[in-house]
């Protein structure tokens, strides 16, 4: 049922070579606290790319902060950002903090944020990010099957969860190999040590980074498949879309069995946390950054169609809740 949702889902994701794929950039930094703040990279422009509402360009001593607004304004106020001169000592570049839209599962005590330092295009800095939270998958899933199979769970679960965290590996090598064909350099995975948690805490975990999260990544992989302008960014996430399906399916499934093993309010914490997370998706989705640049490129839906996709994936959750 999850399958025919996203494929219906998806339906709506104008294949190549139509173009009007408005994207919309996506990157992965550590999870917030319990259902988390929206992710925050810094991400490098060019001054001269930047245009004031009434198409003029920034006066000669606009601070960062006044750039930032340009850049990103929904990112408003903005956060840290800093100037980069060039030879002849005037500002060329500025970096700003800027808010992305974060899809994929991460780990509980993730301690990096996938943000790419320097000045790399933002193009590399979305392949890096993407790169970071593949990586970061790898752990999570090799946790998750050590602790499935501690808590007693079905044999299949904890050789899903193996196989995901190869997966995993995969991808985070296809999306390291993007990066580097963009100049960037891919963030370090940190995690702090696992300590053993108890069901439940797995089963929230699992609830609001693989029922929400890893599933709207799984609606954005097979979206990107079909909207990258980029070939090779097209047919990496051709490869990788039918497994983040998998993952997917495997979190309803790990959800379905913690459940029956937990009491009533522990389902109904977990369900709030659910919930929360969708929320929190909402959220990223209104105030992540938009860039003509990824629209040719990098195959992400616009704002419009992204909300739409989350909409479509909480009537789903609340479909498989009941
Ligand atoms: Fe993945
Ligand atoms: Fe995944």
């Amino acid at each position: 049922m999850l399958r025919r949702t996203l494929a219906r889902l998806l339906l709506a994701a104008p294949a190549l070579p139509l173009l009007g794929c408005n994207m919309y950039t996506s990157s992965c930094g550590p999870a917030g606290e319990g259902t988390g703040e929206p992710s925050k990279v810094n991400q490098t422009f060019r001054i001269a790319d930047l245009q004031l509402a009434d198409g003029g360009t920034p006066e000669p001593g606009a601070s960062c902060e006044q750039l930032c607004v340009l850049a990103a304004p929904q990112d408003n106020p903005p956060g840290p950002c800093s100037l980069q001169s060039g030879d002849g000592g005037t500002p060329e570049t500025v970096t700003c903090t800027v808010t992305f839209l974060c899809e994929g599962r991460r780990p509980e005590g993730l301690l990096s944020d996938g943000s790419v330092d320097g000045r790399v295009s933002a193009l590399g800095a979305l392949f890096a990010s993407m790169a970071h939270l593949e990586a970061a998958s790898v752990p999570a899933f090799e946790r998750l099957a050590r602790e499935l199979e501690a808590h007693g769970a079905p044999a299949r679960l904890v050789r899903a969860a193996r196989r995901a965290a190869a997966d995993e590996v995969r991808h985070a090598q296809a999306m390291g190999t993007l990066a580097e064909r963009h100049g960037a350099p891919v963030p370090t995975v940190e995690v702090e040590p696992f300590q053993p948690r108890a069901l439940e805490r797995l089963a929230l975990e699992n609830a609001v980074e693989g029922c929400v999260r890893e599933t709207f990544g799984a609606l954005l992989a097979g979206w990107q498949a079909r909207c990258a302008g980029d070939s090779e960014v097209r047919q990496s996430l051709a490869r990788i879309a039918p497994d983040e399906l998998r993952h997917a399916e495997l979190s309803w499934e790990i959800d379905a069995w913690a459940l029956s093993r937990l009491d009533e309010a522990a389902r109904r914490r977990i369900q709030e946390a659910r919930r929360e997370a969708l929320r929190t998706l909402q959220r990223e989705v209104e105030e992540s950054v938009e860039q003509e640049e990824f629209v040719r490129l990098a195959g992400l839906p616009s704002r419009e169609q992204a909300r739409k996709l989350v909409q479509g994936l909480a009537e789903w959750v609340i479909t498989a809740e009941a």
